[in-house]
């Protein structure tokens, strides 16, 4: 009796469990990132294996969770059988062949549409639309070699046409996931991966890092916006095109991207002082739904928000001042500014993409010297033309370091704030034999280094130091080629 009540309970309980799974996979597969409902034919081919292996293994659950019932419940101990011991059976051939093949039949019947669909990932066609996924921690970076632009954290893409994604990483293993779209593929730093799908409809999707990458890897999330070709090729064509200020605002902004260092590692294409590496191309941020790797939407005031104190919003971000905490670890903390300065910057940044006419009409304001702090634009230009065979110490050069912003990257013996940890101490600098371990170290080779570090040793995080004059550059050379 107490037996038969423990067995209800326990049916009862496995019961409710099931409708409960049944109930939560139905609520999130209506969700943006469900993987049961496929928008794409590559996210179709995955799903029709998964629809099979799960018919297969559920009429295989059935079928042994009812012998299984049966058994129990046909050979259960009872007042008339308690000392009866049912037949029993050791060995039979025909049934161990048959336990044998019809779990091989079934593998193969899994195997044959997984392979397909395997051969069929690693085989885009020829006409599709190449675009680069580069994982950074906590970031997608997404280059379109063929329109030569380049975006980060939503990636657009033309209705009805392959594309075909290949992705890579920068620093640590994340994976590229789109769950409507395509799924799920390894960035490996040094290795390229390719995936590729066509998209069927319009909208947006949402795509996640879905391997372990450090503190924020649950943030690190991206759009896929899928829009008609004409949209896409719009889209293109603003891209390249630096945001341009249409007001007070904005315009202060645009000099705030240089004085707050964002120019250290951003790029905005148009923008001849911003040439930074480490972080997102900032092109177009008008034009992205969301920001912070897809974290927030898109407004002023979130940007604003996040500008001020991207550590609050997003744990572990590195952006802003480097510094090494008391464990000698890397951690990055917010820029100084204020709440009006993030507004300004947010609103330049915010602003339109403008045509060449106007970037180029902006060109000399962006060209003017920004004022940096203290008063240091001042002692500048009391100094500037020079290279009189003055002495060139750290005092003289300080201007010259906070104009260029090396401050943030490095350590330089002499300059009071550069604290920076992203890049190697400049300490004993000209002892060493080569510059960046890739040319050797002299007067000419340095200033190319300045002038233009990518082109050295590409995919360093050293951006050029376009910020400073020709003439600043050779001071900075010599004076580096002090630090012995
Ligand atoms: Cu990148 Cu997880």
């Amino acid at each position: 009796m107490n037996a038969q009540k423990t067995w209800i309970h326990a049916a009862w309980r496995m019961g409710l469990a099931s409708g409960m799974m049944v109930w939560v996979s139905a609520c999130f597969g209506d969700g943006l990132q469900s993987t049961i409902q496929p928008e794409s034919d590559s996210a179709r081919v995955v799903q029709d294996v998964y629809g099979l292996v799960t018919w297969i293994t559920g009429a295989i659950f059935l079928l042994i969770a009812g012998l299984l019932f049966w058994v129990v419940l046909r050979y259960r101990a009872s007042a008339h059988n308690r000392d009866e011991i049912p037949h029993q059976t050791h060995g039979n051939t025909t049934l161990e062949i048959i336990w044998t093949i019809i779990p091989a039949l079934i593998l193969i019947v899994i195997a044959v549409p997984t392979w397909q669909g395997i051969f069929r990932s690693a085989t885009p066609p020829a006409n599709a639309l190449e675009v680069e996924a580069i994982g950074h921690q906590w970031w997608w970076e997404f280059n379109y070699p063929e329109q030569d632009v380049r975006t980060a954290g939503e990636l657009y893409l033309p209705l009805g046409r392959p594309v075909v994604v290949r992705t890579t990483s920068i620093d640590v293993i994340h994976s590229f996931w789109v769950p409507k779209l395509a799924g799920k593929f390894d960035s490996l730093p040094g290795k390229w991966n390719i995936i590729w799908f066509t998209p069927e409809r319009t909208g947006v999707y949402y795509g996640q890092c879905a391997e372990f990458c450090g503190t924020s890897h649950a943030n690190m999330r991206f759009r896929v916006r899928v829009v008609s070709e004409e949209e896409f090729e719009r889209w293109v064509a603003d891209t390249r095109l630096p945001p341009a200020p249409l007001n007070t605002d904005a315009l202060a902004g645009q000099q705030l991207f240089t004085t707050k260092i964002c120019i250290t590692c951003h790029t905005i294409r148009g923008n001849p002082l911003a040439q930074g590496v480490l972080g997102p191309n900032l092109n177009n941020l008008s034009m992205r739904s969301a920001i912070g790797s897809a974290l927030f939407e898109n407004t002023p005031d979130n940007l604003a928000a996040w500008i001020q104190n991207p550590q609050a919003l997003k744990p572990g971000t590195l952006m802003g001042i480097s510094y090494k905490d008391a464990h000698g670890i890397l951690r990055y903390k917010p820029i100084e500014m204020t709440e009006a300065e993030a507004q300004q910057l947010a609103a330049y940044l915010l602003s339109p993409p403008g045509d060449e006419a106007l970037a180029a009409a902006l060109r000399p304001m962006l060209e003017e010297a920004p004022p940096a702090a203290g008063g240091a634009e001042a002692d500048l230009a009391a100094q500037s033309p020079q290279l009189d065979g003055a002495a060139i110490d750290a005092a003289t050069v300080d201007p010259l370091v906070q104009k260029g912003i090396c401050w943030a990257c490095h350590v330089i013996p002499g300059i009071q704030n550069a604290t920076g940890q992203i890049g190697p101490s400049l300490a004993g600098f000209a002892s060493r034999p080569q510059i960046a371990e890739v040319i050797p170290m002299n007067r000419e080779n340095l200033l190319r280094w300045l002038e233009d570090p990518q082109a050295i040793k590409p995919n360093t995080g050293m951006p050029a130091a376009a910020a400073l004059s020709a003439e600043e550059r050779v001071r900075m050379v010599e004076y580096l080629l002090t630090l012995k």
